[in-house]
Order: C-alpha cells, then sequence, then structure tokens
C-alpha cells in the first residue's frame, strides 16, 4: 500500500548534500573568461557609470587584471580597446601599435601562458562613425570592403600575440575571409571564436559608454533580429562551416533558447555572451535592494551554462571565480 503522492520528486532537494550530489550543471572558473577595456591616454582607471564595478583600464595597469585573472583561474580575458583618435576606416584597428594591439602584447606577456588571451575583431571602437565596418558612399555599410580591414586586424593581432580572435562584426563571410588572410600570413595556429549568433539588442547599452562609441544610428542590417531563432542557428552552423573554431550567441540571457538550439547542432564549442547590460540590471536591482546579488549572479550564470554554454564571457568572472576557487558550491 503506497502512500499518496507516488513520485516523490523532492527527495533529492531534502538537504544540501543531497542537492548537491545531484546538480547536473556546475561553473568552473576555467569556462569564465573577463571582458576588459584598455584606453589610451589614461593613467588611472576610469569607473564606467552604467557598470557599477567595471573601469576602463590604463594599458600599464593591465599586467595586474591579466595576473587576478589567471590567480582566479579563468579560462583567458576578451580584451576591447579604446583608442584617442578614431576615423572613417578605423586606423588603429590594423595598426600594430594601436591600442588594442598593444594591449594584446601586454597581456599576453602578462598571461604568460596560464590563461589565453583573446581579442575583439571589429571596427566599431575605431571608426568615427562607431560602425562594425566600412560606410559606402550611400552610407551603408560595405560588407565586402570591410571583410579586407578584417583580414588584415587579424594579422596584426595575430603578430601582437593573441591566442583566440573574437569576430564580433557581423559581416558575411568574416569567419572565412579572417581564416584566408590568418592561414596566408602563416598563422594556421591562431583559433577564431565567431559571435555567430549576435543580436541586435539593447542590451548592449552600458558597452557603449564602456567604448565611449560614436555610434548614431543602430545596427540592424548586420546585426540579428530578436524574433529570429531559426536564423541564429543558421549563423553558428555557417560560421563553423567557414572555419570557426568556437561559435557564441550574445547576449545570452534573452537568448537562451538560442542557445540551447546551437548547442544541440554545433559541431564547434558553443559559447555565450553575458552581456554588459544583463550586467547592469543586476548591479543596479541589487543597489535598490530589490534583489540578493550574489543569488541572482550565480542563477544567470547557471542558467547560461544550463542552456548549452560550455564557456561564459561575463564581467563578473573574477569575483565568480574567488568564490568558486573559496569551496562555495555554487557561485
Ligand atoms: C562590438 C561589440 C559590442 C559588444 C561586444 N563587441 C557592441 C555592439 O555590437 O554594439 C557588446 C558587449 C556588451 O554589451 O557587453 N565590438
Amino acid at each position: 500500500m503506497t502512500a499518496f503522492p507516488e513520485r516523490r520528486l523532492r527527495r533529492l532537494r531534502a538537504t544540501p548534500a543531497l542537492r548537491r550530489l545531484v546538480a547536473e550543471h556546475d561553473l568552473t572558473p576555467r569556462r569564465l573568461v573577463l571582458p576588459v577595456f584598455v584606453k589610451e591616454g589614461i593613467d588611472a582607471p576610469q569607473p564606467i557609470a552604467s557598470m557599477p564595478g567595471v573601469a576602463q583600464h590604463p594599458l600599464d595597469g593591465l599586467p595586474a587584471v591579466v595576473e587576478a585573472a589567471a590567480a582566479a583561474g579563468l579560462g583567458g580575458v576578451m580584451l576591447f580597446g579604446v583608442p584617442e583618435h578614431r576615423d572613417a576606416v578605423g586606423s588603429g584597428a590594423t595598426a600594430q601599435d594601436g591600442i588594442l594591439n598593444r594591449a594584446i602584447a601586454v597581456a599576453a606577456r602578462a598571461a604568460a601562458g596560464r590563461l589565453t588571451v583573446q581579442a575583439d575583431l571589429c571596427l566599431d571602437e575605431f571608426t568615427d562613425h562607431g560602425h562594425c565596418g566600412l560606410l559606402a558612399a550611400d552610407g551603408s555599410v560595405d560588407n565586402d570592403a570591410t571583410l579586407e580591414v578584417y583580414g588584415r586586424m587579424a594579422v596584426a593581432q595575430a603578430a601582437a600575440g593573441a591566442d583566440i580572435l573574437g569576430l564580433s562584426g557581423m559581416m558575411d563571410g568574416q569567419v572565412a575571409a579572417v581564416r584566408a588572410a590568418l592561414d596566408a600570413a602563416g598563422r594556421t595556429d591562431v583559433a577564431l571564436l565567431a559571435y555567430a549568433a549576435k543580436y541586435a539588442s539593447a542590451f548592449y547599452g552600458p558597452f557603449r559608454d564602456a567604448v565611449e562609441s560614436t555610434l548614431d544610428g543602430d545596427r540592424r542590417t548586420y546585426q540579428l533580429d530578436a524574433a529570429n531563432g531559426r536564423e541564429g542557428v543558421q549563423e553558428a552552423l555557417v560560421d563553423a562551416d567557414e572555419g570557426a573554431d568556437i561559435v557564441m550567441v550574445k547576449p545570452a540571457g534573452p537568448y537562451l533558447d538560442v542557445l540551447a538550439r546551437v548547442a544541440e547542432v554545433s559541431p564547434v564549442p558553443v559559447w555565450a555572451y553575458q552581456v554588459s547590460g544583463e550586467y547592469a540590471l543586476v548591479e543596479h536591482a541589487a543597489a535598490a535592494g530589490l534583489i540578493d546579488r550574489d543569488r541572482a549572479i550565480a542563477e544567470t550564470l547557471i542558467g547560461i551554462r544550463r542552456a548549452g554554454a560550455e564557456t561564459i564571457l561575463t564581467y563578473w568572472a573574477i569575483e565568480v571565480a574567488q568564490r568558486l576557487r573559496g569551496g562555495e558550491e555554487s557561485a
């Protein structure tokens, strides 16, 4: 005679030890990557108002950031450059002494093989119009002309010492073009992380502050439309086919369904970028006393893992990794 109810799913939730034993997913420091902003011409970290706790760093402050990331056991750092001068063709991106390329070299030296150095490969921080590519005479973003610049930017980033290049510009054919340029330069060793399913998103708002973006208008002619899930999967498959070593979905939280669908079919590792707006929402809500900050952070990250991301770019990477290392089961 069985007592009602017959199925007692609460059994495995009864104690911390049971819950720990049966947890399906977890976070580990090696699965976290820290985005880092390096700004030309400053001599002390500059806080980013829209992202409490995140700063722009001077070049000579970068070794300490990389050191902290390595000590926390992170999988890597993703570098963004904020140049002093911008022009129509984004010259600072391809110049070997441009701020991002210098930052890569400094980070690579500091990392000394303990974690990977990754670099954003896109023109938006370097163009005076703020678009991710070159503009045609009619003001539209010229896809194919941009590919040639991306190829040169990739070779410069590889020469500076980047291990992985993050292709975030959403131009068609960018993975194949960059792969071909690197291979022609003898850099078959440098890996490509394709921001494959990158959506046109309001959640990039705080980032635009962080890189002092000059964009007037939007990126809807090249970034994906929020309404389209199937197209995100298609982008990931095309990028993998073009030679992407890793594909990424971005933003993460509002696109967990896309992440899950990509993870199901991708032949290469799948990552997610928890973007600036996702960070800011939690930080500002916590500052207002509305949510438990640390639990909310952990929940967003495990949700992204559960949806299928193997690795996550997050502004909380060091803090969370330190908590994990301190022996807390869930960050
Ligand atoms: C493009 C780039 C963007 C982000 C990363 N790479 C901005 C954009 O496409 O508008 C956003 C990251 C974030 O919001 O945290 N270089």
